[in-house]
């Protein structure tokens, strides 16, 4: 595995690899990886010839100057467990290859990007469109992966690829918890023991609102999710949407949709945790 911190390198290698014919799968992250990132990973070296992993804290998808300062990073621990998952390449650039002047590009895709994430985190996923389109081009992977713990940024993505468009595959992949249920996160590091103990009540409501659902409405399934987390101790609820799972867009009954996916966003102290949970596949 080789550490490259200069788009010209990169490019470089894996010309030659493309001309080779070889496959090339592109994992981006931010770095301080978890079992969460090393299943993308894994299954993009079971898939491609080669693996390039991004790691890199990308300043302009952060509308909350103190999350970008706080956000952990971890870049030899992260080599370590990239090699061990066969990873290729880790491009960790600095913030100046990436941006050697700012970048006006505006993306957008209304109304995927002005609901709930994109509604609270005003600009988040432009600059997550302007990362992510910048390593597609460094990189022209013949396959990306990403995560549906990030349900609204994969959805994003995809018709990101479909508009511009880029000649690769998404694949998205499922969320990987904890063994008692809390979908792993960089930010999970920033919890307190007490807090770990309270943020656990996302993902159990979540879980119990999916027998809930059996046997009752939508509207009460959501109240019963919003009722559960704005009581638990230590929480505050930022939302709950029970939406399409294309679209995005809110469905009022069950029957709406073929495909209906909770999601949630909740501060634990200071910490933002997102989660998701599929009602209808
Ligand atoms: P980051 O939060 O580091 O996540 C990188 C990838 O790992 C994303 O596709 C995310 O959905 C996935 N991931 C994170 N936790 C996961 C979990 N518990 N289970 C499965 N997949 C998980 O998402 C970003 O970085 C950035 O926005 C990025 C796309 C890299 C652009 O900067």
């Amino acid at each position: 595995m080789k550490l490259i911190q200069t788009i010209q390198e990169l490019r470089t290698e894996l010309d030659a690899l493309r001309k080779e014919g070889k496959t090339i799968g592109l994992v981006p992250t931010m770095g301080a990886l978890h079992a969460g990132h090393a299943s993308l990973v894994k299954r993009a070296v079971a898939e491609n010839d080669v693996v390039v992993v991004s790691d890199f804290v990308n300043p302009t998808q952060f509308n909350d100057k103190n999350d970008l300062l706080k956000y952990p990073r971890t870049l030899d621990a992260d080599c370590k467990l990239l090699e061990e998952c066969g990873a290729s390449f880790v491009f960790a650039p600095s913030v100046e290859e990436i941006y050697p002047e700012p970048d006006t590009r505006q993306f957008s895709y209304a109304p995927l990007d002005t609901v709930m994430e994109g509604k609270f985190r005003p600009g988040h996923f432009n600059g997550v469109c302007q990362i992510v389109s910048k390593l597609f081009l460094i990189v022209e992977p013949t396959r990306a992966y990403f995560g549906e713990k990030d349900f609204q940024q994969l959805a994003i993505i995809r018709e990101m690829v479909r508009k511009y468009p880029f000649n690769l595959e998404i694949v998205g992949c499922p969320i990987v918890r904890e063994a008692d249920g809390l979908a792993l996160s960089s930010r999970n590091a920033r919890l307190s023991d007490e807090q770990r103990i309270q943020a656990l009540q996302i993902s159990k409501t979540l879980f119990a609102s999916v027998e809930y659902a059996q046997t009752h409405t939508l509207a009460e399934t959501k109240a019963f999710v919003e009722s559960a987390i704005s009581t638990a101790e230590g929480l505050r609820l930022e939302y709950f949407e029970i939406v399409d799972g294309n679209s995005l867009q809110t469905v009022c009954d069950w029957k709406d949709s073929s495909y209906i996916v909770g999601c949630i966003t909740v501060f634990c102290g200071e910490v933002r945790l997102i989660d998701n949970i599929k009602y209808k596949e």
